[in-house]
């Protein structure tokens, strides 16, 4: 088990970051440069691993919805928790300001589907043609504190 750091995105870490995100996803993010560009971000933070960053995690919020833009581990460090790092460093750093964490998922890619399931995240809809190829996206959302979902 490697020894993590999560801490927040630094402009250095852009290319680390750029890296990770092009070898899952192929292209790159248009998302991404943009908050790159808009620092300090405040729900940007990146998983550092014996000094290498192995992933981060782009987040929003605003009046009481916080969400999951993006969340990327590098493949060779995935399966060690470090995703689950990053995503409970974000819940606490939005409690007690939201209501809920929703995000969008590629109705194909079961592993973040069950990945987030396992987070407590829960599908409460489908947005077909979400995605530039076409593909669909699932809505997830975790209620935190005051809100109980109807599911
Ligand atoms: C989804 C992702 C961020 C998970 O990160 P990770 O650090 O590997 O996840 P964790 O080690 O914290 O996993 C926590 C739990 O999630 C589930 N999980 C994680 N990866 C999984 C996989 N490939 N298949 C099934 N379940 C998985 C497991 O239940 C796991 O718990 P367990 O190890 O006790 O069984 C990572 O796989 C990733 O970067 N994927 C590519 C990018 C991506 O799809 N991002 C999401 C876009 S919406």
């Amino acid at each position: 088990m490697p020894l993590i750091n999560i801490r927040p995105f630094e402009l250095s870490d852009s290319r680390d970051v750029l890296e990770i995100e092009e070898a899952i996803f192929n292209e790159p993010n248009p998302l991404l440069y943009q908050v790159m560009e808009s620092l300090p971000a405040e729900g940007f933070i990146v998983a550092e691993c014996e000094g290498v960053i192995c992933g981060y995690l782009v987040g929003t919020i605003f009046m009481d919805e916080a969400r999951v833009l993006l969340l990327a581990v590098k493949e060779n460090f995935r399966n060690r928790k470090i995703g689950t790092e990053l995503m409970n460093t974000f819940i606490s750093s939005i409690q007690g300001r939201a209501n809920m964490v929703r995000l969008e998922v590629r109705s194909n890619n079961l592993a973040a589907q069950t990945f987030y399931f396992k987070m407590g995240f829960r599908f409460i809809g489908i947005v077909k043609n979400y995605y530039k190829n076409g593909d669909s996206a699932y809505i997830m959302v975790k209620p935190l504190d005051r809100l109980t979902l109807f599911l």
